[in-house]
């Protein structure tokens, strides 16, 4: 979620060929071919290894949904120096807030002390963002009070839980417009969790793990002792509940209070 007003990072990469957006082979996982040689057609997976690798984050796309806007995230890259143009070699650079896409907060997001105090992304522990961790099936009826939180019996011992939600069924990541009506952790829920868990790893299926009416306060109970690390928009359609080995890895981006992060599972 984004609530605060950040500076946009600006980063820079290399592209070897130019982005061509041809017609979407589903709206689900719409295909992106490049190069403009229609035997040069590279291939892109949701799923790798035979089944066994799902890559759980977003692909950036421009109508990708950005908090409280209506316009997605809008264009995020752009070609500066092009070899069309007489250049070496094709450079791209982008620009988009730290909290798009498939993303983690730092406790600096809702703690302005934490934040001052440098607890940015780049002090996130790799060791929890990389694990054992448990994708479960919600209640699709409610958000995740401390009710939810209770019935769900997720034993002690396990540190990484990923929650899939009705944001999953109704494909709300694909919509351009943010939808406020979204399920997440309610301020009840949030605190059930930090008092009679182990969960240290948060991740749930739209922008924010919390809900829209609950989100500030959630966030406050969940990032205030700085041992628990949230991921946001996670790509969660087509797999099956269960134990997986969950690898994210977020940018090192020292005073940014979220990144960017790619995340995959490992059955
Ligand atoms: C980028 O580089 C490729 C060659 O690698 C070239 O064919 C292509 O036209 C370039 N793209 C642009 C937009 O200049
Ligand atoms: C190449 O240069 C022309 C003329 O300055 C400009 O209109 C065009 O957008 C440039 N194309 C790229 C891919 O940079
Ligand atoms: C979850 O809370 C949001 C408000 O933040 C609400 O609009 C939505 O209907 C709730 N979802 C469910 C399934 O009750």
């Amino acid at each position: 979620m984004m609530m605060i007003k950040i500076k946009p990072l600006v980063m820079l990469l290399v592209l070897s060929c130019t982005w061509v957006l041809t017609v979407a082979t589903s709206d689900a996982y719409p295909t992106i071919s490049d190069c403009g040689m229609e035997d040069l057609v590279p291939v892109r997976r949701e799923v790798y290894g035979h089944g066994r690798i799902f890559d759980i984050s977003h692909r950036f796309r421009e109508d990708m949904p950005s908090w409280d806007s209506e316009d997605g995230i809008g264009q995020f890259l752009w070609l500066r120096d092009s070899m069309k143009n007489g250049s070496l070699a094709n450079f791209s650079e982008f620009k988009f807030s730290v909290h798009s896409g498939t993303h983690v907060d730092a406790p600096g997001h809702v703690f302005d002390h934490y934040f001052d105090a440098g607890f940015d992304v780049d002090t996130l522990d790799l060791e929890l963002l990389n694990g054992p961790a448990l994708l479960v099936d919600v209640p699709r009826d409610k958000n995740i009070t401390a009710e939810v939180m209770k019935s769900l019996n997720i034993p002690k011992g396990i540190r990484r839980v990923i929650f899939r939600t009705l944001n999953t069924d109704r494909q709300l990541m694909w919509k351009k417009e943010f939808d406020t009506s979204f399920a997440g952790l309610m301020k009840d829920g949030a605190e059930w969790l930090v008092e009679n868990t182990d969960i240290k790893l948060i991740g749930t299926d739209y922008l924010s793990v919390a809900a829209y009416v609950e989100a500030i306060p959630s966030h406050l109970v969940l990032l205030e002792a700085r041992d628990i690390i949230l991921v946001e928009s996670l790509k969660l359609d087509h797999i099956q509940p269960g134990i997986y080995s969950l690898h994210c890895l977020p940018l090192r981006l020292p005073g940014a209070e979220g990144s960017p992060a790619r995340c995959i599972l490992i059955k």
